[in-house]
């Protein structure tokens, strides 16, 4: 059978990963979470001095270490867990101090350059459930099917919100509506692979719908495209 991609795109904290991964678990496709990825980097610029408290990026520092950035992703307890260099980072990489960075991170080209290259190669083999803002206008312009997630923005605060209480952090509601409306920004108007809709992509707005709404909404989509 022909390799499938499936590419999930949208606005942060909308569940497009909760999505992608119900997807993935249901067709017996690989999972890739594309966030997780610049989130690594932006892990090891915030450890390593290239991102400094005052937000300035020392980008000649984060070329010249980009080829000692290596990234992986394991299963653990049946979940997706991020590597960075070996080390497990799947809960430092969630964290606000690496979410409020993550997008100037993410709007350098060479940082992009980088991430693209290594999430086609490591789908070269495999059919896909990919999740990230650029999937289905730079990584994979030929999906077979796209999707543009959404959410209006206090519905995305609010399960953020919720989610990191679960994990035990402690964390203030409004900071984190901020942090999500300052992402949406940067993400969108970065000159750089911006967030936008690719032409073919459906826009899944799930503001008002559960997760097995919205699972049921995108499987009816896969399944008559596969057939
Ligand atoms: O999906 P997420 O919130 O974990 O992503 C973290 C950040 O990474 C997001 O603010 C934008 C950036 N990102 C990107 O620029 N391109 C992608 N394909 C995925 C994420």
């Amino acid at each position: 059978m022909k390799n499938i991609k499936i590419a999930l795109d949208g606005h942060s904290s909308c569940g497009k990963s909760t999505l992608a991964k119900q997807l993935a678990a249901h067709y017996g496709f690989l999972f890739i979470d594309t966030g997780a990825m610049y989130r690594a980097v932006t892990l090891y610029a915030l450890k390593n001095g290239i991102v400094s408290f005052d937000d300035k990026i020392d980008e000649d520092k984060l070329r010249e270490s980009m080829g000692k950035i290596e990234i992986a992703f394991k299963r653990v307890d049946n979940q997706n867990h991020t590597l960075l260099n070996g080390e497990d980072v799947e809960k430092e990489i969630r964290q606000l101090e690496v979410s409020k960075r993550v997008s100037k991170i993410s709007a350098i080209a060479f940082v992009r350059e980088k991430l693209v290259d290594f999430q086609r190669r490591i789908s070269e083999n495999s059919s896909v459930v990919m999740d990230g803002r650029d999937i289905g206008t730079v990584v994979f312009p030929n999906a077979e099917v796209k999707f543009f997630v959404t959410a209006n923005a206090d519905v995305r605060a609010e399960r953020r919100y919720k989610e990191l209480l679960e994990k035990g952090e402690k964390v203030d509601f409004e900071q984190i509506k901020q942090s999500v409306i300052t992402r949406d920004k940067l993400d969108s108007e970065r000159e750089v692979s911006p967030l936008r809709k690719a032409d073919d992509a459906i826009v899944l707005d799930n503001s008002f719908m559960t997760r097995e709404e919205q699972f049921e909404f995108a499987k009816n989509i896969i399944d008559k495209v596969l057939k």
